[in-house]
């Protein structure tokens, strides 16, 4: 596997292998991968010629430099599972290689899909997405990237972006999840093991509003009333919960009957911050 500490490095890797016609597989990551990266990862190298992996923190998408500190950062750890995974290529670099202009003023539109939740909760937060986003596609162009489908909102918001760039195919992948329902994020890493447990109501939550949905209900309030039972815990702060249609993100929360939902929620277990969703009427997106 090759590994390249830049990105103007990496770009030139792929201008070879896209002369020669290969088709590109790209997974964008901040690295302190998990098995839900390296699932996207191993669909990249089974559905293209040859993939591709970015490692990169980008501080454009933090608003709270705390919680940019902290990000997990282990990059030889990481080299050593993509390898392992039939990556062909890993990629690193500092936000200077990334912005070289300086990134004060420089922020892409994250369109539509950024209102709400996330885009509410975490101001900037999409557009310094979306810029790296559109600066990863420059360097890679790669043929199609694949990003999960944990971060829902974010998938929308990068479909959007490549939609208006011409960019590649967007593949969506369904969530990983650990043994006990929770949704694999490299933010786990920071919850004790007991802390692990109890971040398992969050997906408990879930499941329970799609049981409901199986079981014929659909009024939105009543499917969000057995999330959030299911969902809250003492230990746990419920940010938000919410149901929006998964097709058409700018009907906003949907309440009264509804004919397909998507729940999506955020919550804090002490320092650490966690979303998930789940398509209740159980198809993918
Ligand atoms: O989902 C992530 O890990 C990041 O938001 C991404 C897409 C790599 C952009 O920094």
């Amino acid at each position: 596997m090759n590994r390249f500490d830049s990105p103007q490095a990496a770009r030139e890797w792929c201008r070879r292998g896209s002369r020669s016609g290969r088709s590109l597989g790209f997974v964008p990551t901040m690295g302190a991968l998990h098995a839900g990266h390296l699932g996207l990862v191993r669909r990249a190298v089974a559905e293209n010629d040859v993939a591709c992996v970015s490692v990169f923190v980008n501080p454009l998408q933090f608003g709270d430099r705390e919680d940019f500190d902290n990000y997990p950062r282990h990059f030889e750890r990481d080299a050593e599972l993509l390898e392992s995974a039939g990556c062909a290529m890993v990629f690193r670099g500092t936000p200077a290689d990334f912005f070289p202009e300086g990134d004060d003023l420089l922020r892409e539109d994250p369109g539509p899909a950024a209102c709400g939740l996330e885009g509410e909760q975490r101001p900037g937060h999409f557009a310094g997405v979306a810029t790296v986003v559109k600066r990863l596609f420059e360097f890679v162009q790669p043929s199609q990237a694949y990003f999960g489908e944990k971060d829902f909102q974010q998938l929308l918001v990068i479909r959007d972006l490549a939609e208006r760039l011409n960019g590649p195919v967007i593949v969506g992948c369904p969530i990983h999840r650990e043994a006990s329902g929770l949704a694999s994020s490299s933010r786990n890493e920071r919850l004790t093991a007991a802390e692990r447990e109890r971040a398992a109501c969050i997906a408990e939550g879930l499941f329970a509003a799609r049981e409901c949905w199986q079981s014929g209900e659909r009024n939105a309030q009543r499917l969000l009333m057995e999330l959030r039972k299911r969902a809250s815990n003492g230990a746990l702060e419920l940010e938000y919960a919410e149901l929006r249609d998964p097709l058409n993100w700018s009907r906003g929360p949907l309440t009264g009957t509804v004919e397909r939902a998507q729940a999506l929620i955020a919550a804090s277990l002490g320092k650490v911050r966690l979303i998930d969703n789940l398509r209740l009427d159980g198809t993918h997106s």
